[in-house]
């Protein structure tokens, strides 16, 4: 049975509030952008203008209400500011998700993208039903990369066409992580 999941959804981490994202967290997308190659290991290009933004919200609600994504602000629970997004999506694999995710250059490297990553495995594997939940990362993307290793993914796959930027392919490696190898690493910690 498909699951409904409620728009007042909150996760809180150790450090961190993650949300629905709202029309105010618009700004500090546009802000992270700005950023040299920021959205250069990712799919979607620098908007032109701020305005852009408001369709890709709009869109991230909709996939929202359709049950195919749930987009989540990371924000700084003092304040409610959006410090980066992460988002996991169904696939056409029944019960399979992909993870996707980014942080703003001012707040990266304090682990806040781990913290988030990790409670989304949590809410994919316990509310969502799923049984696996993959990620790709650009094969010089040693930060991502990184973040998936810390989260107990595994390389599953190369992908030496994932996606276009500038007109050319960018090399991706595919990584998983199962319920049940999540559920061993989840005893093991403990
Ligand atoms: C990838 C990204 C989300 C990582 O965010 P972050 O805030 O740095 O993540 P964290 O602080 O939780 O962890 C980063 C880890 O990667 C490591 N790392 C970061 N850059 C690295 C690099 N160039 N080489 C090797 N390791 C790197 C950090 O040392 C840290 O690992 P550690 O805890 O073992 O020291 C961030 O760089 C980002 O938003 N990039 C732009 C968007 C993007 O590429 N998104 C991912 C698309 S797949």
């Amino acid at each position: 049975m498909e699951r409904v999941i409620p728009y007042d959804l909150t996760i809180q981490t150790a450090r961190c509030l993650l949300r629905r994202p709202t029309a105010d967290d618009i700004p500090h997308v546009f802000a992270a952008t700005r950023f040299a190659g920021f959205n250069d290991g990712m799919q979607w290009e620098p908007p032109a203008t701020i305005d852009e933004l408001e369709e890709p919200l709009t869109e991230s609600w909709r996939d929202w209400d359709r049950g195919i994504t749930y987009g989540l602000t990371i924000a700084d629970p003092a304040t409610n500011i959006l410090r980066g997004r992460i988002g996991i999506r169904k696939t056409s694999r029944a019960d399979v998700w992909n993870l996707g995710f980014w942080m703003h250059p001012e707040h990266q490297g304090q682990g806040y993208l781990t913290e988030a990553a990790i409670a989304m495995l949590i809410f994919g594997f316990e509310e969502l039903g799923a049984t696996k939940i993959e990620a790709s990362y650009a094969l010089w993307n040693k930060g991502s990369r990184r973040v998936l290793e810390k989260i107990g993914m595994k390389f599953i796959a190369y992908i030496p066409h994932a996606f276009q930027k500038q007109r050319h392919w960018v090399e991706a490696n595919k990584m998983s992580i199962t319920r049940r190898e999540w559920l061993l690493g989840v005893k093991l910690d403990v």
